[in-house]
């Protein structure tokens, strides 16, 4: 028999289950809280909710730990590339050598989408949010791939799930470029993950597209930082969407959807646009003193995260990240750089920051990156939604699986009026 806590409310009690995990916090099992006390648990924001369990990653916050199907998220980014980390996390373990080549092989041959795929873009305005796009055009892949939305078949659901890691970089490009006003460019089976993304948004029809191999493998390390993370927002969103049996790639327009919000997915887009807007190193002091300002809602976008009381540790890879593609274009005395460190700097050291335990998280440095990448800030989310793309499926897959899932449906703590009979129009004061 597990261990239990018990509850005391006035003269009642009652028995909750502890349930232990591999590593990291234990949990009160309350399911049976209501049926014998009548009583909820109140956590918006869900600061202390387990709300699944899962075996696919791990983040201990304290100590700024990541780990991917236990995989510590530096070894991965540096021993290892974004297909072989999309293989881990949908299939549980690092791939042979064989299974490797396969899926790469499955992958690569999912690239493409149907053609009238590209006529559904023009329903866009040209200077649409890219983000905008790919909602919709996540959303639309349900009404094109029939054949693998019947989520009861374990065949579907993989079929489902490499078209959703191999479409959205397309997708993303195809985005970029109706953004642009310049032609699709189709994807192509002899290039890598990273190098083919980047084909499909920089090259153009009228000269060949030559890639910078240190800027495809800044690429792809950028789409592993970003694969996975828990229970974050998004995720929670895809799992809940996919809880009501909705298909799979409504649920991932649910993500990308959610992603967006400048709190989380978001939030490089608007670390780039603070930096640009603080401009130089003397500025930082006023945009300091806003954020610990109460009556100014501002916040150092980049800076602080709901798990991590630590440094990030996908902050300190994307930094050094940052560092190696500003160095391969000649960049490294990028302003915005300059601004970015000295900010970091005087905010660690500030009795605010350190109180309230805020560090740079994977948002701070990727902006900076993306922008050297060439891409605008409007597109910096659209590619956190390609990579996140993966963890959102394997999440998915993961609930989809589990024996004892349900419809996810939260109660409440009512605070509005008691009941009350209805008044003619005529009789209202
Ligand atoms: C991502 O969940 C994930 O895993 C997300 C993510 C992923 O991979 O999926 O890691 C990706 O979303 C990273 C986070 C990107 N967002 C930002 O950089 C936006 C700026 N940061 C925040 O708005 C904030 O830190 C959150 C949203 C990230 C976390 O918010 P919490 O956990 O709800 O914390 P909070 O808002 O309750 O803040 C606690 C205190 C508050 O002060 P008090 O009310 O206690 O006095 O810290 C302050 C906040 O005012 N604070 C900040 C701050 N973040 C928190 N003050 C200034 N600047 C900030 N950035």
């Amino acid at each position: 028999m597990n261990q239990s806590a018990k509850l005391a409310l006035g003269d009642k009690s009652t028995e909750l289950e502890l349930r232990h995990g591999t590593i990291g916090p234990d949990v009160v099992d309350i399911a049976s809280l209501y049926k014998n006390t009548g009583l909820f648990t109140y956590d918006p924001g869900f600061t202390s909710t387990a709300s699944c369990e899962s075996k696919i990653t791990y983040i201990d916050g304290d100590e700024g730990v990541l780990l991917h199907r236990g995989y510590p998220i530096d070894q991965l980014a540096e021993r290892g590339d974004f297909l072989e980390t999309c293989y881990l996390l949908l299939y549980g373990e690092l791939p042979t050598a064989h299974e490797m080549t396969d899926f790469v092989y499955r992958v690569t041959r999912h690239t493409m989408v149907h053609e009238q795929m590209s006529r559904f873009y023009t329903g866009f305005r040209r200077d649409a949010h890219p983000m905008a796009v790919m909602v919709g055009s996540v959303g639309a892949l349900s009404a094109f791939y029939h054949d693998s939305t019947d989520i009861a078949d374990p065949h579907q659901r993989m079929v489902a799930s490499i078209r959703m890691v191999a479409k959205t970089p397309t997708l993303a490009a195809m985005a970029y470029k109706y953004h642009i006003g310049q032609p699709f460019v189709y994807p192509r089976n002899d290039l890598s993950y990273a190098e083919n993304f980047l084909h499909m948004c920089f090259a153009v029809p009228c000269e060949p597209y030559h890639i910078n191999p240190v800027l495809a493998k800044a690429m792809d390390r950028i789409f592993i930082l970003h694969a996975d993370h828990e229970q974050n927002a998004s995720t929670s969103t895809v799992r809940l969407a996919g809880s009501s049996g909705a298909n799979p790639f409504a649920c991932i327009a649910a993500g990308i959807a959610c992603l967006w919000g400048p709190a989380h997915g978001g939030a490089n887009e608007a670390a780039l646009n603070m930096l640009t807007e603080i401009g130089t190193k003397d500025r930082i002091p006023e945009f300091i003193a806003r954020a610990k300002d109460k009556n100014d809602p501002f916040r150092l976008m980049g800076f602080g995260h709901r798990v991590y009381k630590n440094y990030d540790p996908r902050a300190k890879i994307m930094q050094q990240t940052c560092h190696e593609v500003l160095d391969e274009l000649g960049l490294k005395d990028d302003p915005l750089l300059e601004v970015a460190m000295e900010l970091e700097h005087i905010a660690l050291n500030d009795p605010y920051f350190i109180e309230k335990k805020l560090y740079p998280n994977v948002d701070f440095y990727s902006g900076i990156t993306l922008k050297a990448l060439g891409f605008p800030t409007t597109m910096f989310t659209v590619l956190f939604a390609v990579a996140r793309t993966v963890g959102w499926i394997a999440q998915w897959k993961e609930m989809i699986e589990d024996p004892h899932q349900r419809i996810g449906r939260p109660r409440q703590l009512y605070t509005g009026a008691p009941q009350r009979d209805y008044v003619a129009v005529g009789e209202r004061g």
